[in-house]
Formats: structure tokens, sequence, C-alpha cells
């Protein structure tokens, strides 16, 4: 072959070979969630999606859609199970729905009293015997991630058990969290993430339950009133992937995406508190909303009334799971 011909049959087999490569080796991930960016799962999905990029040299390509953008609740635990989209980071109130009941343990009211007690079960025979449970699903648990404590809203002060009566109290799709509101008197009405803003606005609901960083970042604080400090119960996130899709993955780049969610949920989780604590300041800067802080009697009281949901969905969520969060914890209620 001449000279001329063979760089030029040399540059299309190049240039052939590169697009081919590119043609089998792309792999996009989608992952959808509900919450704003700048919050603690917003991030640790771009710290995740920068670091999986970066490790793959490009092979991996990961779209993140945050603010319920492809998938509401509702839709996304099904869209992940299709396998129109292939991971999400839905909070551990939204996977009895999927027949996963055992994960609301994490919505027992006052089951953790900080962070600590709460990564003694997510790392420890607690964690990883949910996320076994979820493969009978088809999906795949990566991760779990944090957000915070919650607090309480509404456009009256809400203290101590017999304020909330009468309150329609949004909710996520938990049936703990509807008895949690039963023991105060309320009236539990489970709503898309996506929808709570403007249900609070036009009055819908009158009140809701969230973290700071939630509340702040959807701007529920600019149509509630009051802002109770209970720290009743966690909201927390179970990075999930479809199964099939996950196993398919050449060894290599599942390997490298294993890492990048490692890093990254040390990322997220290390900014999780801070991140909530900004957001309760911004809250009170703003002016908006009142901020309730309660007694240490006022506290006791809303525990007392809220413990009974504890042995109400014993059997729901199996007593052996209940024990085994109360062994690693250290504590009942
Ligand atoms: C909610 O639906 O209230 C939140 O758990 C949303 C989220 O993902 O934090």
């Amino acid at each position: 072959m001449k000279r001329r011909s063979l760089i030029s049959a040399g540059a299309a087999a190049a240039a052939l070979g590169a697009a081919g490569v590119r043609a089998q080796q792309q792999i996009v991930v989608k992952f959808s969630h509900v919450v704003a960016e700048h919050t603690p799962k917003g991030k640790a999905s771009l710290k995740f999606k920068e670091l999986a990029e970066e490790r793959t040299k490009g092979r991996v390509k990961i779209e993140v859609y945050p603010n319920s953008s492809l998938f509401k609740d509702g839709e996304e635990m099904d869209a992940l199970q299709l396998g129109s989209v292939q991971l999400l980071a839905p909070s551990l109130a939204k996977f009895g729905p999927l027949g996963v009941r055992e994960f609301e343990v994490f919505d027992l009211p006052y089951v953790f009293d900080n962070y600590d007690e709460l990564h003694k079960v997510t790392a420890g025979p607690v964690g990883a015997n949910l996320f076994k449970k979820l493969e009978s699903k088809g999906v795949q648990g990566l991760a779990y991630w944090d957000n915070g404590l919650k607090v309480m809203s509404a456009n009256k002060s809400i203290k101590v058990p017999s304020d909330y009566k009468g309150l329609k109290m949004r909710i996520q799709s938990s049936k703990v969290l509807g008895d949690q509101m039963k023991a105060l008197g309320a009236i539990p009405q489970v709503m898309a993430f996506s929808e709570v803003y403007q249900a609070l606005q036009t009055g819908v609901v009158d009140g809701t339950e969230n973290t700071p960083s939630n509340l702040y970042t959807q701007k529920m604080h600019e149509v509630q009133k009051f802002v109770a400090l209970t720290d009743h119960g966690y909201i927390g996130y179970a990075v999930i992937a479809n199964k099939k899709f996950w196993d398919g993955l050449p060894g290599d780049v599942r390997k490298q995406l294993e890492e990048a969610m490692r890093d990254a949920t040390k990322f997220g989780n290390d900014i999780a508190a801070k991140e909530n604590a900004d957001a309760l300041d911004a809250v009170k800067k703003s002016g908006k909303s009142q901020i309730l802080t309660l007694t240490a009697d006022e506290k006791a009281q809303l525990k007392k009334a809220l413990s009974v949901v504890h042995k109400e969905n014993e059997s729901r969520i199996g007593k052996e799971t209940i024990e085994a969060v109360y062994k690693a914890t250290g504590h009942k209620v």
C-alpha cells in the first residue's frame, strides 16, 4: 500500500476504532432524586458523578436529575425496576410500597438520638440485612446516605401533643409515619415531595415534618409560621441500583463505581450535619418562621405520646429488626 493510502487507512481505522470504543464503552447512568442540588443528597450525587466519570476515564457518564425532574415519588421505584433509570436515592421511608417494610424501622419516633447511633445501624448487620431483602425485588443496595433529624412545621405553635390535634400533616409513604401523626391526634396525608410546597401554600395540608435542609431548600419555611425543633425522627437514604444493570457492568467498571460511591458517601455523610445546621440558621435569619425550641418537659411529652408507635408497628417491621436497632443504639425510646 502506498504511504498516502496507508496513512488514510490507518487514520480511518483509528477514527473507527475510537468511535467503536466510545460506542461500545460509554455507559450512561441516569441518577434521579427528588431534592434540591444544595442538600446533602444533592451534593453527594454530584460528587459521585465527578468521581465516577474521573475514575472510569469517561467510560461512564452519570446524568444526575435533581428536584423530581425525571421521576417523582410514586414513579421512581417502578422506573428503577423497569430500567428506565439506573440509580436512585429514595428516603428510607419510601421502601414500604416496594414491599420491604423493614426499612420503616428508621421512621420510628425517637429511635436515634444522633448520627453515631444511626451509623451503628446502617453500617452494621441491620443495614446489610435490609440491602439483602432488596435483591428479590431486582434492586441492589449500594450505600446509606445521611440527611438528619426532623423538625415539625405548621401555621400555629406546635410544642406538645395536644397542639397537633386535627392538623393535616404531610408525610412520606410510610405507615409508621402515619401512625406517628395519628398518635399526636393529627391527620396524616401521604404526598409526593414535589407537591409539598404548593400544598402548604394553598392550605391543602396544615403542616409537615422534614429536615431543616429540605424545609429550607424547598422554601417551606416561607409558607409555615412555626418550625418546632422536635428531633423526633430521622430522614436518610438508601442509594439503590437496578440490579440487572449493576450486575451486568464490566467488573473493572463496577469496581471503580463502587469506589466512587464509597468516597461520595463519606463526602455526603461528612457534610450532612453542617448542611442542616446552616439551613436552620438560614430559616432563622429569614424571619419568615418562628423557631420553637422545646423544653425538656415538652420533649418528654412528645416522646411519651409517640412511644406507642413502636409497639403498634412490631408486626409490620418485625420484632427482630426493631430489637436489633435497640441493641445497636443502646436504648429503646
Ligand atoms: C420527603 O419526601 O419528605 C423527603 O424525604 C425527600 C428526600 O428525598 O429527602
